[in-house]
């Protein structure tokens, strides 16, 4: 292949590799230290929230969400069934029933529409998933969640950045998740993952299910061996904690990367805008739609492709780009009802169309970030080449 789909997502800087040899060889601890304040400060400053904290994947925040919001056994909690499997997994783990929503065909992005389908009085919480870097319909949504009292969540793990009438993503919910994988606009050597709690109170607990439960005293020891080196506690009944704690050299470097990621993110959304405009003339093959009041961080370049006219399918497109031109493109999301396990589990059943559309129309072109001026030239000439020979087949 002469262009891959890359598992790493961008390069480091001199900077960024100093700084994580320098923690690596001088870091004491090497876990839970002056970096992991340092992150969770730099996150607290970018978001402009007052509640932020620094997790090993976007998975784990989830996981805390599906904790701290209160999900018990029987809870109905609203999903897109069209996104990665972490978004509903930490949930049905919670014991909650899974209930997919569609997407809107535009946007692919889950619709306020099918959201309030399908409440019902069991319903407690709605996640939504700011999918490939675009940001939810979420006036709307936030009404929606109002209205019936739900709790509102925002998977964030593709959108780092991204914006919804000039406000952060990860910021209009009551909860947000973020990650820092390989693959993402940004991320602390392969995983990592930032969780955002709005509610002050409910923030306080989050260190302690992060991390076994280990807490202060609330008195002063004589010796600081006893009674314990720590205390282990939890102000929520009948839980356990977790430990999903993220190690020092990630989190300085972390700290380091949020300064950088609105700079990556231009990058990204100039090469994007570029692409989808060197596409105006084939319209069969359609993007995500520019709307003014959201900022997209184009996480990721997926088109929806029409070849009814000439007889031909997606799966066309993926097998000559890659067979005849090197470039490996692919097809995201699998729906998730469609999954063995989560068929397994219950879940199997959806009313979801446009999510079903779209999976079976989709090509996603890579967009590693350290892909060459030259390769990314090549790759727009390819697909302009494919498109062309399939209209003429
Ligand atoms: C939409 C979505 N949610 C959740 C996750 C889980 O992120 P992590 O790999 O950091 O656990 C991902 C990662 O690919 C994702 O794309």
């Amino acid at each position: 292949m002469r262009i891959e789909w890359s598992g790493r997502a961008i390069d480091y800087t001199k900077e960024e590799l100093d700084k994580i040899i320098e923690v690596a060889k001088t870091g004491d601890p090497q876990t839970q230290g002056k970096y992991k304040d340092e992150f969770e400060a730099a996150l607290r400053g970018y978001f402009g929230v007052k509640n932020a904290f620094a997790v090993a994947n976007a998975t784990n925040a989830l996981d805390l969400i599906a904790l701290l919001s209160g999900i018990k056994d029987g809870d109905e909690v609203i999903i897109p069934g069209h996104t990665f499997c972490a978004t509903a997994i930490p949930f049905g783990r919670q014991g909650a029933k899974l209930v997919w929503a569609d997407i809107d065909p535009e946007t692919r992005l889950v619709s306020p529409e099918s959201i309030r389908k399908n409440i019902t009085e069991k319903t407690k919480a709605v996640v939504v998933v700011h999918l490939y870097g675009m940001v939810c319909e979420m006036d709307e949504i936030i009404s929606i969640c109002k209205e019936n009292d739900l709790v509102l969540i925002e998977d964030c793990a593709q959108s780092f950045g991204a914006e919804y009438k000039g406000k952060k993503a990860g910021t209009f919910g009551d909860f947000a998740a973020f990650s820092l994988h390989a693959q993402k606009n940004i991320t602390t050597l392969g995983e990592g993952g930032v969780l955002i709690v709005k509610d002050d109170e409910t923030a306080k607990l989050a260190p302690g299910v992060r991390h076994n439960g280990l807490c202060g005293f609330d008195f002063e020891r004589e010796d600081y061996w006893r009674p314990a080196m720590g205390n282990v506690e939890l102000d929520i009944e009948g839980v356990w904690p977790y430990n999903f704690s993220l190690g020092e050299v990630q989190c300085a470097l972390g700290a380091m990367l949020v300064k950088r990621v609105d700079e990556l993110n231009n990058k990204r959304i100039k090469r994007a805008l570029h692409f989808i405009n060197e596409m105006k003339d084939f319209p069969e093959l359609t993007f995500q739609p520019e709307k003014e009041y959201i900022k997209n961080v184009y996480h990721l370049l997926p088109a929806k492709y029409d070849g009814s006219e000439s007889g031909s399918c997606s799966h066309d497109v993926i097998r000559m780009l890659s067979g005849e031109y090197g470039i490996k493109a692919i097809v995201q999301f699998h729906p998730l009802y469609r999954y063995p396990l989560f068929k397994k589990m219950g879940f199997g059943d959806a009313d979801c169309p446009n999510s079903d559309d779209f999976f079976d129309n989709m090509v996603s072109f890579p967009f590693h970030e350290w892909m060459s001026d030259e390769d990314f030239q090549y790759m727009i000439d390819s697909v302009k080449e494919v498109l062309t020979k399939l209209r003429n087949k």
